[in-house]
Parts: C-alpha cells; sequence; structure tokens
C-alpha cells in the first residue's frame, strides 16, 4: 500500500539525473562524433578542401556552425544541438581553427 506512491519519485529522479548528464555532456562538445557525424552525411558532396579554400565563406566559428545548422536542415537530419555543435567543433578543430 505504501509503495505505490514511492514509483513516480523514482521516476522523476532517474529523469532528473539523465538529463544532468546529457547537460552536462552537452558543455562539452564531442569532435570525435563530429568527425564520424560528417564523414557519414556531408563528406559525399564536398571533399574538405571546401573548408581551406582560398574563398572559404566561414569568418568565425558561428559561421562555421550556421553552416552546419544550413546543411542539416537542406539534407533533414534533424541533428540536436548537441550533434551540430560537435561537427562545427571537429571542423574547427581540424580545419578552420578560429578562436571562440
Ligand atoms: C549537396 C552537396 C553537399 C552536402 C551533402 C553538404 N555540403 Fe557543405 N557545401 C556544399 C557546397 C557546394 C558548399 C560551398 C557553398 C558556397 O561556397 O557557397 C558547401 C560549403 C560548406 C561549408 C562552408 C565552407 C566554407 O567556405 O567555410 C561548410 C562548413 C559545410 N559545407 C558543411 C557541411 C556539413 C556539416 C554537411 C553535412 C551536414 C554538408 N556540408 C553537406 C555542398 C554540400
Amino acid at each position: 500500500m505504501n509503495r505505490l506512491p514511492l514509483r513516480p519519485l523514482l521516476v522523476v529522479a532517474a529523469t532528473a539525473t539523465a538529463l544532468a548528464v546529457l547537460g552536462a555532456r552537452a558543455q562539452t562538445a564531442d569532435p570525435e562524433r563530429g568527425a564520424l557525424l560528417y564523414t557519414n552525411h556531408c563528406q559525399s558532396c564536398h571533399t574538405s578542401e571546401v573548408h581551406f579554400r582560398e574563398q572559404r565563406k566561414s569568418k568565425s566559428l558561428a559561421d562555421v556552425r550556421a553552416w552546419v545548422v544550413r546543411w542539416t536542415v537542406e539534407l533533414e537530419l534533424d541533428w540536436t544541438g548537441e550533434e551540430v555543435d560537435d561537427v562545427a567543433r571537429h571542423l574547427n578543430e581540424r580545419y578552420y581553427q578560429f578562436t571562440e
């Protein structure tokens, strides 16, 4: 009789823990996952040359991120903000090297 009300509490606690973990992960973008996502979804079209060509369009990390968003929309990839960050960070570390 006493046990029933406990269950929702446990669910809430578990959800809160999961969210805390996700929140913590979001703060440390993962360029390795970004590299995988990029290889799988983006490299079919352009070689990496597009990121260091002389006339490259990105002038800041925010630009790179905006391009990533643009392409995920174009390709209907439905990435989370975290995944967009991972790819932007990967491209920045690998090619652009903008400081934030
Ligand atoms: C349909 C082909 C195609 C696909 C798929 C594609 N791109 Fe591109 N991308 C291009 C072309 C073409 C340009 C150059 C556009 C320009 O110069 O105006 C470009 C430019 C970019 C740039 C800007 C480069 C610069 O000048 O700094 C970034 C960043 C980029 N793409 C990221 C991505 C990412 C991330 C994905 C996967 C989610 C992706 N692209 C998928 C064709 C593609």
